[in-house]
């Protein structure tokens, strides 16, 4: 492809949760016109869709929430960072969530918000609809922003390579055409969400590849927390597993061990609802000395108050009180690294929502921040965005400034060297394996070592083939393999236990803590 091909936008966003939604809707009322890119072929695809129990407000006491998250992280998370977000939450939540998309947050008999509660939050301070929040955010903010005069919503189209110059980038290639189709932008927002697929369990859509973190790391962005990889601690136990949200605990459900005992009193001073990363690990422990784990919700009207998910545990013959549950890959806290704005280390950049590392959540995200943090960041980062594209063309004279001699978009070819057929799913099983067993939950140094060595044969063979063929799967594995080996490089580099990054040592195994031993 050449620069004469292709084609131009303001600001390109590419990802459709709230972060990207957020991006797209700040950026064209700041004057841009904005191309909007999704992988996604149904809006169920973003993560942000999955997303059950809340956002965050302050409820008019940020310190208060900075405080938690601060807790939450193990006193890792970014002061400054946490600012801007406690800072920002109320507003933006009223502005865009309630003011301009009317979404219908649950309400008490006297028509005020009916504020719900999560894991390590000191107070009632989470909006939420039942528990399927996500859902009913992300569909009137994508209808909005379809509907939009400058913003244009683009599907089923994955960005496949970043276009950079000079330490600048210029838009991406898309896989619109056979042999890449580039797109050139004055400023672009990566808002590709997280890396569930890279585990065999995770809570996140099966295309959350890593995409925008493998396309800026390999651009040269830095890039940083990789290690830090959550896992929630409620997820269904059995096959095709599902979220149990925090806010069931908030309100009240407890876990109990396979001889029906509660135990979480022993591990951490808030009981159920310790941080995620404690009670992840004890449920892990417990599951392995007693058998099982369940959480129970008697204690609450289930099937009333949460309809999603009671519907959820019909489909899977799920009947009583007591659900089955183990912890499953959920967020990642690190990513690329980006500033108040979301601007990231390379010139015209951006990076919003669980793609970004913000400094928000450090070693361990506090529930019902990642909506909220991905909100904040995507309007700020569309703000200056739109910004930065009118700054160029006040300098340049242009909509979104390329000098064709400086600006190539990378060639892509499409031809196939006896690909074999399943070669990419083939390839993804054996990364996730190597995931599942060597950077899950706990994790330690003999294991990494391995998992690196694994991954990185395993993208030595991947790239060979990248670049003769735009096959979308063939790029999402290449993304997830790079990512999973900053994972693995950046877990090998961290030999401290914090937050959920948990390096098992020797003696961890001799003190195996149990209730049933005292
Ligand atoms: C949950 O509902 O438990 C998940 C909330 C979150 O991850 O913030």
């Amino acid at each position: 492809a050449t620069t004469t091909d292709g084609e131009t936008a303001d600001v390109l966003v590419v990802g459709s949760g709230i972060a990207g939604c957020a991006a797209a809707l700040e950026a064209a009322r700041g004057g841009a016109e904005v191309l909007l890119l999704t992988k996604a072929t149904k809006p169920a695809d973003a993560s942000t869709d999955w997303a059950q129990g809340g956002i965050s407000t302050t409820r008019g006491n940020p310190e208060s929430l900075k405080t938690d998250i601060i807790d939450a992280s193990d006193g890792t998370a970014d002061p400054d960072a946490v600012d801007t977000l406690v800072e920002n939450a109320d507003d933006a939540v009223e502005d865009v969530l309630v003011d301009t998309l009317a979404v219908g947050f649950d309400e008490a008999d006297d028509g005020a918000f009916d504020y719900t509660r999560e894991a390590a939050h000191s107070e009632y301070r989470i909006l939420h609809v039942d528990a399927a929040t996500g859902t009913h955010i992300l569909r009137p903010f994508l209808n909005y922003v379809d509907d939009h005069d400058h913003i244009e919503v683009r599907q089923d189209t994955a960005a496949l390579e970043l276009i950079t110059a000079e330490g600048r980038v210029h838009g991406v290639v898309s896989d619109e055409e056979s042999d890449g189709h580039p797109i050139y932008a004055g400023a672009t927002v990566l808002a590709t969400g997280g890396v569930g697929a890279l585990y065999g369990r995770s809570t996140n859509p099966d295309d959350a590849t890593g995409d925008g973190i493998a396309m800026a790391a390999l651009a040269g962005a830095d890039v940083t927390d990789m290690e830090y990889v959550q896992f929630h601690p409620t997820a269904y136990a059995g096959d095709d597993p599902f979220l149990l949200s925090e806010a069931l605990r908030g309100e009240g459900a407890v876990l109990r061990n396979g001889d029906g005992e509660r135990f979480m009193d022993e591990y951490h001073p808030q009981g159920d609802l310790a941080p995620r990363d404690v009670v992840a690990r004890a449920v892990e422990t417990e599951r392995e000395e007693t058998g099982e784990v369940v959480l129970d919700v008697s204690p609450l009207e289930f099937a009333a108050e949460y309809p999603a998910i009671a519907e959820k545990c019909r489909d899977r013959g799920i009947e009583g009180d007591e659900i089955p549950v183990a912890p499953c890959e959920h967020f990642l806290c690190g990513g690329i690294d980006v500033d108040e704005r979301g601007r990231t280390s390379l010139d015209r950049l951006y990076a919003v929502g669980e793609c970004a590392r913000t400094g928000v959540h450090g070693a361990n995200r506090l529930a019902s921040t990642s909506l909220l943090e991905g909100l904040v960041w995507g309007l700020r980062a569309g703000e200056d965005a739109a910004g930065e594209v009118q700054r160029t063309a006040r300098r340049s004279g242009e909509t979104a400034e390329r000098d064709p001699e400086v600006v190539e978009a990378p060639e892509l070819r499409n031809r196939d060297p006896d690909l074999p057929e399943r070669f990419a799913a083939e390839k993804f099983t054996r990364l996730t394996q190597a995931m599942d067993e060597y950077l899950g939950l706990e994790r330690d140094p003999e294991e990494i070592a391995r998992a690196s060595s694994v991954l990185r044969r395993l993208k030595g063979e991947v790239d060979a083939y990248i670049r003769t063929r735009t096959a979308r799967d063939l790029y999402e594995l290449r993304n997830a393999s790079v990512v999973a080996l900053l994972i693995a490089r950046a877990a090998s580099e961290n030999t401290e236990s914090v937050g959920c990054h948990y390096v098992a040592t020797d003696a961890d195994e001799s003190v195996p803590e149990s209730p049933a031993d005292d």
